[in-house]
């Protein structure tokens, strides 16, 4: 089994550079996606802390359909543009929310959930799926929350689709 330590004193960058390096190695030589993605939210749930869901939605056909994750059960399809992951799904580019109740067309999963972080999966310039973080603490992402968790979806991409 795979030895990862996370020690979550660490900054932010330090902390999602052995982040990365823990989703390359759990990913590496495995081809099927959905373990692959099922391992990720896995990964992510368990180390970052403050959050009250973690997973995926692929896409499928023109929309978003669940995929692997962790936290209460959800939404199932999500139309193409609708809600925060529609966006990222849609833009092709990441969306920080501090306040998903000021969100235009946020969909409520989970009543909880106060802000949210959502991180398109890219393969050859394609979105394949997004990574969903929601969090019961309001503006509970930061910047370089966005940008570890680009970096570590970029990582591995290949793996994903
Ligand atoms: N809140 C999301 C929907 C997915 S769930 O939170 C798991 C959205 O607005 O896209």
């Amino acid at each position: 089994m795979l030895d990862i330590a996370i020690d979550t004193d660490q900054s932010a960058a330090e902390f999602y550079a052995d982040l990365t390096s823990s989703a390359a190695a759990l990913v590496d030589g495995e081809p099927d996606a959905i373990a692959n993605m099922a391992n990720i939210a896995a990964l992510i749930w368990q180390y970052l802390p403050g959050l009250n869901w973690a997973g995926f939605y692929r896409v499928i056909d023109d929309e978003l359909v669940l995929g692997p994750f962790q936290g209460k059960t959800a939404c199932i399809r999500i139309a193409m543009g609708a809600g925060v992951c529609g966006a990222a799904a849609a833009s092709g580019k990441v969306q920080r929310v501090a306040n998903v109740h000021a969100f235009p067309g946020h969909i409520a999963c989970d009543a909880d959930s106060r802000s949210e972080l959502v991180v398109p999966v890219l393969i050859n310039a394609r979105v394949i799926a997004v990574l969903d973080l929601d969090s019961p603490v309001p503006d509970h992402f930061r910047p370089a929350d966005a940008a570890g968790m680009t970096k570590l979806i970029g990582a591995i991409a290949n793996n994903l689709g």
